[in-house]
């Protein structure tokens, strides 16, 4: 499996989707040290000055319908969260759907995208931001921001750990494929730092408040509403209270 370094990119999400349209197999992994037009979800930007961080996305062809998209973003959650574990010894815990949390502030923000036919995945690129070094972070994510480097004290390696969590994402990954979501979904509830609280979720069809009381099969986030109603949602954003 190929890992493409790049100085400068856009985006690596977009840069791996030219590859994977060129052909390009499962596994092929594209980090940048530096990304010019980097993508949250939501439509936000990400914050990727040079060498403060690791960009990277990750190349997966699963067999599998679309319906299983948001599973394979909890999986990257996960991965990503054990292989800083594992690294550094922090334990960061996981906001709905998959924001890494040190210390209640953001250390990282996954990014799924996909191209699919209506019962078939083509392909699944999976981007990841974790932000390492202490930076001036814009306006918009100060206070809600924090870097790795920063709560350790000291400086990190950005090749060890990117190594420690790409072999976390393939060992999670062949777990998925072998024994299905519950492993994961296991892994995911014991990191998670969103079940049981009440949080606020904005959503295309508007803020709903109440308690996070589950994660449903499809991976969506379950609200009990202040009105004592059910209801899952696929995206969005949460708000712990
Ligand atoms: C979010 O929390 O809003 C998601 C942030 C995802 C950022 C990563 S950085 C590498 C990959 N390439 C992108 O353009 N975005 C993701």
């Amino acid at each position: 499996k190929k890992i493409y370094h790049y100085n400068h990119l856009t985006s690596t999400n977009d840069q791996l989707k030219k590859l994977a349209d060129e052909g390009k197999g499962e596994g092929t992994v594209v980090v940048a040290e530096q990304q010019t037009a980097g993508k949250g979800r939501l439509g936000r930007s990400w914050f990727s000055p040079p060498g403060a961080g690791i960009w990277c996305s990750v190349l997966l062809r699963p067999t599998v319908s679309p319906a299983h998209a948001p599973k394979l973003t909890l999986l990257g959650a996960v991965a990503v969260a054990e292989g800083i574990e594992k690294y550094t010894g922090l334990q960061p815990g996981i906001k709905w759907p998959n924001d890494l949390l040190v210390e209640g502030k953001k250390v990282c923000g996954l990014l799924t995208e996909m191209r699919a036919e209506v019962d078939s995945i083509n392909y699944v690129t999976l981007g990841f931001g974790i932000n390492i070094k202490l930076v001036d972070f814009p306006e918009e994510v100060k206070g809600k921001a924090i870097t790795l480097e920063g709560v350790l004290g000291k400086k990190l390696n950005r090749v060890g750990l990117l190594a420690c969590i790409l072999n976390a994402f393939e060992k999670n990954y062949l777990l998925f494929l072998s024994k299905g979501f519950s492993p994961i979904r296991g892994k995911w509830e014991e990191l998670n730092v969103t079940l049981g609280k009440m949080v606020t979720v904005t959503s295309h069809s508007g803020t709903v408040s109440g308690e996070a009381v589950a994660l449903g099969d499809g991976g969506g986030l379950v609200v009990r509403t202040d009105g004592d109603e059910l209801k899952e949602f696929l995206s969005g954003e949460v708000t712990l209270s």
